[in-house]
């Protein structure tokens, strides 16, 4: 949990910090940073592709361009197709930093992400839950057996002071980038982000982001 609110903050941080970034909604399941950004009347514009519109700062493009607000009617190689034509058609500027919050897992629209953006470096959102670290290490597993670079993991919403996602991370040979609080006044701040900027929340994110 906070894939989208941890990629929409860096992606903030680092424009914040002078980096060109653009930020790429690609979950299909529920793409979200259009809310957690206030992006109400952007909308991409067509020339000889869709030109992201500016958005706090960042280049911004959503899946919500392509499906609207109702659940994304794409099943199978549908989804596939438009993920290519998404990542075909857009035309991004010259970028530092393109931050995809990507769909969850380990399915077709990742590996598809793989093969079809250059330079492409995971960067992984898990909750101190031993659950969900348990699916989070099967992809850490399967980057690593494709040797795709992985930046490193973050363990969001911490409430206790338990080291154990950081030391499995750890184990694997993979860098533990950080890890962030939960703190009650993100919740307030969705579709503000002078607020959310100002969060506990942020301020980890934007210190992880001096690093990349
Ligand atoms: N550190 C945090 N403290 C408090 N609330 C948080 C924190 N991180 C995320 N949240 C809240 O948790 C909710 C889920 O976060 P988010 O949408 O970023 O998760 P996600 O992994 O993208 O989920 P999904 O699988 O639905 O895409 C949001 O309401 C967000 O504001
Ligand atoms: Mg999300």
């Amino acid at each position: 949990m906070g894939k989208s609110l941890v990629a929409t903050t860096l992606a903030l941080s680092l424009a914040h910090k002078g980096c060109k970034v653009g930020l790429f909604d690609l979950d299909f399941t529920s793409p979200s940073t259009h809310l957690i950004l206030g992006a109400k009347d952007a909308q991409p514009t067509e020339d000889k592709g869709l030109i992201p519109p500016k958005v706090e700062g960042l280049e911004y493009m959503s899946l919500i361009y392509y499906c609207g607000n109702g659940a994304a009617p794409l099943r199978g190689a549908d989804t596939s197709n438009a993920l290519i034509e998404l990542l075909a058609v857009t035309l991004w500027g010259d970028l530092d930093f393109l931050v995809i919050d990507s769909p969850p897992g380990i399915g077709d629209a990742m590996l598809d992400l793989v093969r079809l953006v250059p330079d492409i470096e995971f960067l992984i959102v898990t909750t101190p839950s031993q659950l969900a670290f348990e699916t989070v290490k099967k992809q850490l597993r399967l980057l690593q057996e494709l040797k795709i670079p992985i930046v490193g993991v973050v363990e969001n919403m911490k409430m206790t002071e338990a080291k154990t996602v950081q030391e499995q991370t750890q184990c694997l040979g993979i860098k533990f980038l950080t890890e962030i609080p939960y703190d009650a006044s993100v919740e307030s701040a969705i579709g503000n982000p002078d607020k959310l900027l100002a969060t506990e929340v942020a301020k980890k994110i934007m210190k992880l982001s001096q690093t990349l």
